[in-house]
């Protein structure tokens, strides 16, 4: 189970140390990955609403505090497999910072902005030389909008440009919105179900571009 916080953080979240490209952000001063900073970009909707998506940042820990604190009781359930009504400070941050290639997040927005509610978070951490563990949280609000989705389609087409061949979930058996959006996704290979737990994994060689998924 991806729990947060509990996995390997890297050392500084220093993207230079590993000899990738970067740029920087004239109006945030924020060196991210030149792959990372690409997914800045506008996630609409069908609805029309007008979203955004982009990597999580060093500094997005109290937005991810302000979206955890937003959530059901039961999408935290979903999600943590536990009960945690707020996100303490320490996890918040060790959950902003990530390799961008290892450990990754997917932030969506409400608007263009960094200083813009974080409406969901997709992210995956590597579990094997080739897969990576994945989870993703969508703000009550906008569930069934078709977020979850395309958000799943974005999270493994960077995924599959990093290497990674598949992707795991473990998802609690009686989380059926989530087991739907999987199979819906066109990527299920395989489904096991293990002491309450869905462990589903995903085939992301050919994930394409998010305008196919839906
Ligand atoms: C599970 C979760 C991420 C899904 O995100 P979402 O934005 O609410 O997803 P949506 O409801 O818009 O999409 C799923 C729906 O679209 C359908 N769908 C998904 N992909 C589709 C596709 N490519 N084509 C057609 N339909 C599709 C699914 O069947 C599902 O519909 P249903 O619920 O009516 O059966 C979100 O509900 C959530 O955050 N839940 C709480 C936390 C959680 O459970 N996280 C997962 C932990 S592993």
């Amino acid at each position: 189970m991806l729990t947060h916080g509990q996995s390997g953080i890297p050392d500084s979240g220093d993207a230079s140390a590993s000899g990738k490209p970067l740029i920087v952000s004239q109006t945030e001063a924020l060196a991210l990955p030149r792959d990372a900073a690409e997914l800045d970009s506008p996630f609409p909707l069908r609805d029309g609403a007008a979203l955004h998506q982009r990597a999580i940042r060093l500094d997005d820990a109290p937005r991810l505090q302000a979206f955890h604190h937003r959530l059901s009781d039961r999408s935290i359930f979903f999600r943590f497999s536990g009960i945690m009504p707020e996100l303490n400070r320490e996890l918040a941050e060790r959950l902003s910072h990530v390799d961008y290639s290892d450990r990754m997040a997917i932030v969506v927005t409400q608007g263009r902005g960094v200083d813009k509610p974080i409406i969901a978070v997709a992210r995956y951490e590597r579990n094997g030389p080739d897969s990576a563990e994945f989870a993703l949280a969508v703000d009550d609000s906008w569930q069934g909008r078709g977020i979850g989705p395309r958000l799943l389609m974005t999270l493994a087409e960077y995924a599959s440009r990093k290497g990674f061949t598949s992707l795991l979930a473990n998802v609690l058996y009686d989380n059926d919105r989530m087991l739907a959006m999987l199979r819906h996704s066109g990527m299920l290979t395989t489904l096991r179900i293990r002491e309450g737990y869905a462990e589903a994994w995903l085939d992301i060689i050919s994930a394409k571009g998010v305008d196919d998924a839906r």
